[in-house]
Parts: C-alpha cells; sequence; structure tokens
C-alpha cells in the first residue's frame, strides 16, 4: 500500500454514522438542538436524557430522571476505601479511572438490554461525581459526603466536594459548562469509548479507557494545561511577552485550536461571555487582562487559532475557586453521557473497528 494513504490522526476520515451529535464549522447539536439553544434553556440533567434516550424529557421525565440519578448515589465501601488508600500525589484523573473500574465491580445493573445500558449510564454519571467528591475531601482530610438528595447535578457535585449548599452563581457556571462540555461527537475519547464497544466489551471498560484518554493535554486535560499557563502571570505584559516568543518559536499553546472547528469553537464563544461577567462580579479584571493578553495575539495571527472550550473553562473555574485538578475530572462528569450514548448507539450497530496500517518497515529478511 502506498504511504499517502495513511491520514495521520485520522483527519478527515469518517469513522460512523451517529445521530447524536454534529460538529461542523457552522454548528454544533446535539440530537437537533444547537449547543447555544441548549445553554440557554436547559440543565444538565436535561441533556443527558436528551443524549442518553433520544429526546429532552417532559416535566415528570426529568423528576423520574432526577430521582434514578439521585437514588445511583453513594460508593460501596471497598470503593472509598480504595480511594483512601492511593497516594495523595496520584492525579485526580487517575483516581477517577481506576474509581470508576473499580465501581464497576459493584454495578448494581447487571443486564445488557438498551435499556440497562441507559440505567447503566445513569449509574455512571452518580459514580463519577461521588469519586471525584470522595477523593477531593479525602484529600482534604475530610470524609465523604452522603449525597444530599433533591440537588440538580450540578449542585450536587459541589456538595460532595465541599459538603455545603453550593451557592446560585457557582451551580448556575458548572451547570453551564457541563451542558457545553457533555457531547462532541467522534473526538478521540468517545472515539476509544466506540472501539471497546465494537468488540463487545462491556460499558466499565469503554468508560475507563475514554477517561484515560480524556485524560491527554491534547484533548480534555487541556483547561487544566490553559490554566497552568495563566496562571504563571502577574500582568498582562508578562503573558504577552510570554505568548510572542512562544509563537515565534512554532510552540502549541494550550486551550488553543482545534482538528474540526478552524474558525472559533461555539461552546468558547459561550462560555467566555458568561466567564467575563462573572470576572466582572468578581472584580477580577486582572485576569481577564492576562486572559486577553494571551488570546489576542493568537487570533490576530496572519493564520489565526482560535480558542477551544477549553480555554474558557480553566478561568471559569478558577474564579469559582475550584482547584486545578479538578477541572479534567468535572469534563468528565458531563461527558459521560456522551460516552455511554455513544457506546449504546455502536453496541445497537456494530461491526468490530479494525483499519489497516500502512506498513513501512523493512521488506522482508532471514533471521540471520
Ligand atoms: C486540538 C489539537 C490537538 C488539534 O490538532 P490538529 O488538528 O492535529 O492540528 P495541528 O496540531 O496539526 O495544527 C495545525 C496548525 O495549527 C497550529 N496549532 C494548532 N494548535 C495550536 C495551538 N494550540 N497553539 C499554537 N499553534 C497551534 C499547529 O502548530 C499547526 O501549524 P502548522 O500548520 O504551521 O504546522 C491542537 O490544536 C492542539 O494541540 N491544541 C492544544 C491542545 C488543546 O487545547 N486541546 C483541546 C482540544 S478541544
Amino acid at each position: 500500500m502506498s504511504p499517502e494513504l495513511a491520514k495521520p490522526g485520522l483527519e478527515g476520515i469518517v469513522a460512523g454514522n451517529t445521530d447524536i451529535c454534529c460538529v461542523d464549522q457552522g454548528k454544533l447539536l446535539y440530537r437537533g438542538y444547537t449547543i447555544a439553544d441548549l445553554a440557554e434553556k436547559v440543565c444538565f440533567e436535561e441533556v443527558a436524557h436528551l443524549l442518553l434516550y433520544g429526546e429532552l424529557p417532559n416535566k415528570a421525565e426529568l423528576t423520574e430522571f432526577r430521582k434514578t440519578l439521585d437514588g445511583f448515589h453513594g460508593l460501596p465501601k471497598p470503593v472509598i476505601e480504595a480511594i483512601r488508600a492511593m497516594p495523595a500525589d496520584v492525579p485526580m484523573m487517575d483516581v477517577l479511572r481506576t474509581g470508576v473500574s473499580m465501581a464497576g465491580h459493584f454495578d448494581p445493573i447487571k443486564g445488557t438490554s438498551v435499556d440497562d445500558f441507559k440505567k447503566r449510564a445513569v449509574w455512571l454519571i452518580a459514580v463519577t461525581s461521588d469519586v471525584v467528591g470522595a477523593r477531593f475531601r479525602l484529600l482534604n482530610g475530610k470524609e465523604p459526603m452522603s449525597p444530599m438528595p433533591g440537588l440538580s447535578h450540578a449542585a450536587q457535585t459541589l456538595y460532595m466536594c465541599h459538603g455545603v449548599d453550593p451557592d446560585e452563581t457557582s451551580v448556575r457556571l458548572l451547570d453551564l459548562t457541563l451542558v457545553l462540555y457533555a457531547e462532541h461527537e467522534f473526538n478521540a475519547s468517545t472515539f476509544t469509548t466506540r472501539v471497546i464497544c465494537s468488540t463487545t466489551s462491556d460499558m466499565v471498560s469503554a468508560i475507563t479507557g475514554a477517561i484515560g484518554a480524556l485524560k491527554g493535554p491534547l484533548h480534555g486535560g487541556a483547561n487544566e494545561r490553559a490554566m497552568e499557563l495563566l496562571s504563571r502571570f502577574k500582568t498582562p505584559e508578562e503573558a504577552s511577552a510570554w505568548v510572542n516568543n512562544a509563537l515565534a518559536k512554532k510552540e502549541k499553546v494550550m486551550g488553543f485550536g482545534h482538528r474540526v472547528y478552524k474558525n472559533g469553537d461555539h461552546r468558547a464563544h459561550i462560555l467566555e461571555r458568561e466567564m467575563r461577567k462573572l470576572a466582572e462580579q468578581k472584580g477580577r479584571m486582572n485576569e481577564i487582562a492576562i486572559y486577553d493578553a494571551i488570546k489576542d495575539p493568537i487570533v490576530n495571527k496572519e493564520r489565526p487559532i482560535y480558542p477551544n472550550v477549553d480555554y474558557p473553562c480553566g478561568l471559569t473555574y478558577y474564579l469559582m475557586d475550584l482547584p486545578l485538578d479538578l477541572y479534567t475530572p468535572l469534563f468528565v462528569c458531563s461527558r459521560i453521557t456522551g460516552w455511554c450514548a455513544h457506546y449504546i448507539e455502536q453496541s445497537q450497530d456494530n461491526r468490530i473497528y479494525r483499519p489497516l496500517s500502512n506498513y513501512v518497515g523493512p521488506t522482508e529478511r532471514p533471521v540471520p
């Protein structure tokens, strides 16, 4: 086969059909609804229902969904003990990967029908925020919280970490990021989910693999790296000097660029607007000046590169006083819905993924 047939990163290759999400330059749709419309009008649980069940829930369905989710909170004791035993310097994403995998041994749903998959997906939404909350508290010398029934998923996730009723602004902003992060078509972690599913392996294995894929800084890990970068500078002048130098050296700046979006990420625009309002409310305009000092030269380059959702997300979480190593795990608490929706879709029309490689090694030769 000729080498030019290989497409690095599978760029431009259509790897399957989906009716869950459409990502293109002009739009981002979850099952036909634009992300802007969803971000304005519905909460994360409604989006999760849309992705998993195909439609937005009516009032009764939403109540039922929330009740089921509430009922699934609370980690089995051995999982909490395993989290307790993990060394303090293990990154939260690694704890989450292991925690979800271990929780899988206590999966309360036994079957493999589509209905069982949907229930398992809702259970996994609860498990991810429980693991994040338990780890956060144990690291801070506190015992994991029991969930508070009746809270929204965003509020519950914050409650499981902090143990107090979260403030309204934090809940609203976390909910917005959960809506924006919930689904994004055949990105690397979702594709990982589908590849694992295609072998007819189980959902927890697929999700465990997806968490590993999301952790990388070229993918979900970018929100933490973007904030790490912003926090290095005390003034916009320092940030400008750094970014101009980085661009001259052709270094990548985390939180910018996207395989599909070449004129900007729909989600970044929505979140950036809210982030600016929050900074204004909190009188944190120096952080915004640093944010802009990095962004402006990159978007004004001759060949501009635009922020993806991770750039404003990093600063949003920072302004909400969330610790850095929660940022990518919070992404998991949302994207788990998209992953599970893709697992279900793949399982219903499955053919094992088995692409070809382009062999560029030595020609045939005898063993000496
Ligand atoms: C997202 C990403 C992995 C997409 O990768 P990709 O589609 O393979 O794009 P490439 O890495 O080939 O980039 C294309 C060009 O844009 C440049 N570019 C892409 N992202 C860039 C960034 N974040 N900062 C500076 N330049 C960037 C590349 O250097 C390359 O320039 P060249 O054509 O002169 O070589 C990439 O943009 C990136 O690494 N971004 C930073 C990590 C990040 O924010 N990830 C979250 C994605 S939602």
